[in-house]
């Protein structure tokens, strides 16, 4: 027997029996009623592969490149700011970056980690990983994260922009309950010198402090402008996270930008009511640049249908943190390879031997709701 489900409602409620409520319900929440998260999955069904016959191949080719790194699958891991507490030995960040380097996913690393960047970095193996910031105001610490991502051998940067500020997050009101706060993920922070001496007092005599000045110091609410400064701070690639309007993306390539990412951040942080899968055709088509998509995959069959509409590359979100919750690393592994597994099994059905086909004209279609 399997120790672990393959599929989405399993392995989320397998998740809710062993991880604390608080965690939880900040991981499966999200903005307002939820609307936009549960249209995020549900968008998905309206969407249709052509079925092709004779041209069926014993195997097929799911690699990619990207940023000059060739990968062995089209997935890669969204950046959780909590993945760190989904573990039960709360050191999650790690528990994943294992799991990046046995499957060749990517992760995404997130700023808001249980352990410093570097020691993530370093779990990684031969697996790129990639960065993303929440820009801080305060530019010296921004410009720091930025330096410790390039030191610690991170391909690239991705700069999340729809989160400089937290959704309203009615689970998480009602719960009084708000990780960060409590001083939990905030490891990169608590290892910055530009982020310490901004402290009256040490992190060990009045950690609620330290926790609070986070929360002063964390999210910019950039502007275009601010594009130009980041862009010059660093060679590696960036990607800009969020970006869901085709007239966003094409002003992001005047700034030099190197990918962009379609995401509403699973719905946790607008509930805006467009799914995010809906929007990615239109940035991919707008723009000559790779465009990674995440916010609703929770299958196989999404992640066919996100590659056909365009997508570089597709991010897995809440299905890893709930794997991890049921299963640590071998979880995360099992998770990823039934994705996979699921992915490679439609397009041999469906007669799409390589992620080209895929994207060829005519194999996707939106069904009339
Ligand atoms: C996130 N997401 C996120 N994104 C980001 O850029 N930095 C972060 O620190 C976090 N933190 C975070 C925590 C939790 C608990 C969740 C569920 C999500 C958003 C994430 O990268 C991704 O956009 C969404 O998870 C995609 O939606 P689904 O597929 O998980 O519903
Ligand atoms: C999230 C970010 C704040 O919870 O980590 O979506």
């Amino acid at each position: 027997m399997p120790r672990f489900p393959a599929d989405f409602v399993s392995l989320e409620a397998q998740a809710k029996e062993v991880l604390p409520w608080w965690i939880y319900n900040y991981v499966a929440g999200g903005c307002g009623d939820e609307y936009t998260q549960r249209e995020n999955c549900d968008a998905f069904r309206h969407y249709g592969i052509m079925p092709r016959r004779f041209r069926g191949s014993q195997t097929r080719d799911l690699t990619i490149k990207l940023f000059g790194n060739n990968l062995t699958t089209p997935l890669f891991l969204c950046p959780i700011g909590v993945i760190g507490l989904c573990s039960l030995d709360l050191h999650g960040d790690l528990r994943v970056a294992e799991a990046s380097a046995r499957t060749g996913v990517p992760m995404m690393v997130s700023t808001l980690s249980q352990v410093p960047m570097e020691e993530i970095a370093a779990a990684l193996g031969d697996t790129p990983g990639y960065f993303q910031l929440y820009p801080p105001k305060d530019r010296d610490l921004a410009l720091s994260l930025i330096r410790r991502a390039e030191a610690a051998g991170f391909a690239a940067i991705s700069i999340t922009l729809d989160t400089w500020v937290t959704g309203w997050r009615p689970r998480d009101i009602n719960n009084g309950s708000f990780p960060q706060l409590r001083g939990h993920c905030l490891a990169n922070y608590f290892t910055d010198e530009n982020f310490l001496k901004r402290l009256p007092k040490t992190l060990n005599e009045d950690l609620y402090a330290a926790a609070w000045e986070w929360a002063n110091v964390f999210g910019d609410c950039l502007s275009w402008d601010d594009l130009k400064w980041i862009r010059q701070a660093t060679k590696l690639p960036i990607m800009l996270k969020g970006i869901c309007s085709p007239d966003d993306a094409r002003r992001a390539v005047d700034y030099g930008i190197d990918a962009l990412q379609v995401s509403n951040h699973g719905g946790r942080q607008a509930n805006g009511g467009w799914a995010a899968i809906d929007l990615l055709e239109d940035v991919v088509k707008a723009v000559d640049l790779p465009v990674l998509f995440d916010s609703g995959v929770r299958s196989g069959t999404d992640v066919v249908k996100a590659l056909a509409l365009g997508a570089t590359s597709v991010g897995i979100g809440r299905p890893y943190a709930f794997a991890l919750a049921a299963g640590g690393v071998e979880g995360v592994v099992h998770q990823l390879k039934s994705l996979l597994a699921e992915a490679d099994l439609l397009m041999a059905i469906d007669g799409y031997p390589t992620i080209a086909h895929l994207k060829e004209p005519g194999t996707i279609a939106r069904k009339p709701r």
